[in-house]
């Protein structure tokens, strides 16, 4: 089931988007062969949203119209990615299970007529969903055509229902084992919450106030293990009949219901959609960001981007256009961080229906359109890149990202509403991103010895495994910068005693943290080595580690914001306040030369990005993104698979994938 299987299988990079023929006719699909023909299709997903036409009435399937179009583009060359359609259950599976319908914290029950109109955790919808994937595969195991299984679609729904209660109550069971666990991890006594019954525990639904932490972070803990097990059912259920790789397509959005880290290690392939939420070289940056947490999640191992636009910038509540060149510059940025290749949502842009103004391969002008020219062109560029698939990415830092963490950081009452863990992962990412560095994200108790640098932007919650291997990583050699408000709480919200961060770490640090100071909306505090900062200070004093800089204003003044402490073999850093973007980039840069990292490929200027995909075999290339409005010389001339020529400089905002061995 591996995916050298589907890259031979392809014969190169997978190219290609959603295919959703069922909104056309003959005429149309005698055309979509040939534009697909033109384009390099390789890939199709096909059925995300098929439920409906599949299943007309309970039990009962209708396949004629899906093996029509499978062994037409079996014969047209085009591969399939065969999606299951349960995120969008049809209207009749509703009307006939109403009590599968998702509801919100308030208690309001909603309706079909949109999509994703279930509760993954309601018995109806799980024995439906299961139905049809086993009906699917058994019926397309071993279909020609078939490459890849494409389970459900960005799985990301929430529900606060009585079966999410009787599910959640399940959970808690076995996580706590006892009731007096339970209020004991949850500090039930405080507010007098405490509870006498495994009945009397519900989701976390409207209240008058705060919710009990413990009980939301464990509800967010609860539901990604739920989402999984569905996605588990489906994926065993297609197992039974076909050895094809079994995906799912995962969005990484800025908030979190999913633990990504156990999603990878559950698919055979890791896919994730992309839709940059700013333009210019900030979707450049986000594409960046999100390519390297897929192969972060997947493990190092390739991946592939399933899903994005071709001219849409989710931004400023509008579909923002992307810039001409965008579709080739986008697919490459995520292929040079190790995508197998690069499909769109979708191939034919809807006639009506919710997603009329999405962008598509084909836009509603047709052929004959800057969009088609570019996918063409895209498709073409992608086509030469065949040697490429298996190759992988190698990252000399990381940043730390914890599912734990991040939903430890979305509870009511926390000091500041400026702890926001998205923005500060991005952060930290943009800076190693503009400093030319490929960047993995780890999770705190994985082995990091491969680093040479680790970021820790925030680590709210840091339990002891993590804890003691954050401390065994820089006693053994590594550079950690732990930036404010980390090693707080332990796994179950509780705050640590005596000191801040958790006792293993403060000694890696040198540094106890005594008192939290959010500061005030748009405050500013200068630093003494001149450098700004906001948001947030701690008056911190060091037991061991060296002073780099201090605070000069108020109670703090004269006391350490910014530490470096010797430790083992290692440096452990501790920033205690949010410094400004230019303080931040020059302590990055900072922390990248003193722990000795290199580009991947030395002696460009900024805003050129470069990232390495290594064979096995010792074979290499070096993708580039020149993001500046010049050319920029090479430091040596190599041969470029786009041109099939031999470049010694990179166009205005050009691009190139230079064979380095
Ligand atoms: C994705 C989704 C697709 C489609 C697309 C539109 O997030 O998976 O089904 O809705 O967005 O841009």
């Amino acid at each position: 089931m591996d995916l050298q299987r589907l890259t031979d299988r392809l014969g190169g990079l997978a190219f290609g988007g959603d295919y959703n023929p069922e909104q056309w006719d003959a005429r149309v699909w005698k055309e979509d062969d040939e534009l697909m023909r033109r384009a390099r299709v390789n890939l199709a997903t096909v059925g995300v949203f098929s439920w409906a036409l599949l299943e007309p009435e309970e039990g009962r399937y209708d396949f004629d119209w899906l093996d029509a179009h499978l062994d037409r583009l079996h014969a047209n060359g085009v591969a399939v990615d065969l999606a299951t359609p349960t995120a969008s259950p049809p209207p009749w599976f509703t009307l006939a299970h109403p009590d599968a319908l998702p509801v919100h914290p308030d208690g309001t029950r909603l309706t079909h007529g949109s999509r994703d109109a279930y509760c993954l955790t309601a018995p109806a919808y799980r024995r439906a969903a299961r139905r049809i994937a086993a009906a699917l595969a058994e019926r397309y195991g071993d279909h020609p055509a078939l490459a890849l299984w494409h389970v459900h679609n960005e799985y990301a729904t929430l529900c606060h229902c009585d079966h999410a209660a009787a599910a959640f109550r399940v959970w808690l069971r076995a996580r706590h084992g006892s009731l007096d666990a339970l209020n004991d991890a949850w500090g039930t006594t405080f507010w007098s919450q405490r509870y006498t019954s495994w009945e009397q525990v519900l989701p976390p639904r409207a209240t008058q106030w705060h919710h009990n932490p413990g009980q939301r972070l464990d509800y967010s803990r609860f539901w990604s293990d739920e989402t999984l097990a569905a996605y588990r059912e489906q994926r065993d259920a297609i197992r039974a009949h076909s050895d094809r790789p079994v995906t799912t397509n995962l969005m990484l959005p800025g908030y979190q219901n999913l633990d990504l880290w156990a999603f990878g290690r559950e698919v055979d392939l890791v896919s994730v959609n992309h839709y940059p939420g700013a333009p210019g070289v900030d979707a450049a940056a986000h594409a960046a960001f999100d390519a390297d947490r897929a192969r972060s999640i997947a493990g190092g191992a390739p991946w592939l981007l399933m899903e994005s636009g071709t001219n849409t910038v989710y931004a400023e509540g509008r579909v923002l256009p992307k810039e001409p060149g965008d579709i080739l510059r986008h697919s490459l940025a995520h292929i040079a961080r190790g995508s197998e290749g690069a499909l769109f949502f979708q191939w034919r842009q809807s006639r009506a229906g919710a997603e009329q103004w999405h962008s598509a391969m084909v836009p509603h002008a047709g052929p004959d359109s800057r969009i088609f020219r570019e996918v063409t062109a895209t498709g073409e560029a992608v086509a030469r890149l065949g040697e490429l698939a298996g190759s992988t990415v190698r990252a000399e830092v990381a940043v730390l990202h914890d599912s734990d963490a991040w939903w430890a950081m979305t509870v009511d009452g926390l000091p500041s509403p400026e702890l926001d863990y998205y923005a500060a992962l991005r952060r930290a990412h943009r800076a190693l991103w503009d400093a030319g560095r490929t960047v993995d994200f780890a999770h705190p108790g994985q082995d990091l010895s491969r680093y040479r640098l680790v970021i820790a932007p925030t680590l709210f919650l840091l339990s002891d495994v993590s804890a003691h291997n954050l401390r065994s990583y820089v006693a053994g050699g590594g550079t950690l910068l732990v930036q404010h408000f980390s090693g707080v709480v332990d796994e179950n919200l509780r705050s640590r005693l005596g000191g801040y961060p958790a006792a293993p770490l403060r000694e890696t640090l040198g540094i106890r943290s005594e008192e939290y100071r959010p500061l005030r909306r748009h405050e500013v505090i200068t630093l003494s080595d001149g450098s700004t900062a906001s948001s947030w200070s701690e008056s911190l004093r060091t037991e061991g580690a060296e002073a780099l800089a201090a605070y000069t204003h108020g109670p703090l003044d004269g006391s350490p914001a910014l530490t470096r402490h010797a430790f083992g073999s290692g440096h452990g850093w501790y920033l205690s306040t949010r410094l400004d973007d230019a303080g931040y980039a020059a302590l990055v840069e900072r922390l990248l030369t003193e722990a000795g990292t290199a580009p991947d490929l030395p002696g460009l200027p900024p805003g050129v990005e470069a990232v390495t995909r290594h064979a096995p075999d010792g074979r290499a290339w070096h993708l580039l993104l020149n993001h500046r409005p010049e050319a920029v010389p090479l430091p040596q001339p190599c041969h470029d698979l786009l041109t099939g020529t031999t470049l010694g400089e990179l166009p205005p905002d050009g691009c190139a994938v230079l064979r380095a061995r």
